[in-house]
């Protein structure tokens, strides 16, 4: 892969956007790359968590590549959308946390990124922002629904109608990101969120993300019964009879992810 780095330590893998001579802007290469290696992470069991960041000290991602926006016709266009659009909803309902940690710009196409990770963490000089308004066109990867459902039409509108893009601190106060850190300590941070969530049972954590990620998308009621079939279904684990058997045994739990 030329755009894409992928790297895997057992049980985290972090995935880096690599591109900074373009601050990292997704073009078609970079999308396709991105597919390849959610794909792979997916298969491989000893990986319980992604992080998910940009090269360099300017971006996470500036967005979709706007020298390729530019030629686009609409078929072409229509497709392109479809693409990015399959991409981010396999991120969204990847079955192991991804987290975004942000570590620059993330416009445009690079928050939308990050809007379909599991969470984001950020660093002090981040900016987050839907500009494509200024460019003509309105969100293709999703921003225009995730922004406001994650933090309320309102801000979500001042932000993709204005253009004008969040620091980390306000974009904290929204609830856009959970953390800022100082730039050094971002990826570390994250690493360290990542082990807390890795160290627990694998099909919990699968399960559990499966659980908010559906029913957010679904009525109360149904999101409910969802819940309830989840938890029956990790009732048959061996995990649920570890866990259980070792905080009655005061020791520390040994899960195998079945
Ligand atoms: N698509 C393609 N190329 C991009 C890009 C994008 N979204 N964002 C940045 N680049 C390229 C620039 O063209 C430049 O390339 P060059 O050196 O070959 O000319 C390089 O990345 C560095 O960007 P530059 O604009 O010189 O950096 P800056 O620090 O002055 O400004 C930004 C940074 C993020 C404010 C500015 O690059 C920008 O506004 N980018 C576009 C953001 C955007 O509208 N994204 C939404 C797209 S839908």
């Amino acid at each position: 892969m030329e755009n894409v780095r992928l790297e895997i330590s057992a049980p985290l893998a972090r995935v880096t956007l690599d591109r900074p001579a373009k601050l990292n802007a997704l073009n078609a290469q970079t999308i396709q790359e991105l597919s390849q290696a959610f794909a792979q992470l997916r298969e491989d069991d000893a990986v319980r968590a992604v992080i998910l960041t940009g090269a360099g000290d300017k971006a996470f991602a500036a967005g979709a590549d706007i020298g390729e926006l530019a030629r686009l016709e609409p078929i072409a266009g229509r497709d392109y959308g479809l693409r990015g659009q399959a991409l981010f909803r396999a991120i969204e309902l990847f079955p192991k946390p991804v987290i975004a940690a942000i570590n620059g710009y993330a416009l445009g196409g690079g928050l939308e990124l990050a809007l379909a990770c599991t969470f984001r963490l950020a660093s002090e000089a981040a900016r987050l922002g839907q500009p494509e308004v200024k460019l003509g066109i309105i969100p293709g990867y999703g921003g225009s629904q995730r922004l406001p459902r994650l933090i309320g039409p309102g801000r979500a509108l001042e932000m993709l109608l204005t253009g004008e893009p969040l620091t980390a601190a306000e974009a904290l106060a929204c609830g856009l990101v959970n953390h800022v850190f100082p730039a050094v300590e971002l990826l570390p941070k994250a690493e360290e969120i990542a082990r807390k969530i890795a160290a627990n049972a694998p099909l919990a954590i699968r399960l559990c993300l499966e659980a908010v990620r559906r029913g957010m998308e679904t009525n109360t009621e149904e999101a409910l019964t969802l819940e309830a079939s989840l938890f029956a279904l990790l009732c048959t684990s061996e995990d649920m009879k570890e866990g259980t058997r070792a905080f009655l045994e005061k020791r520390a739990p040994r899960f195998q992810g079945h």
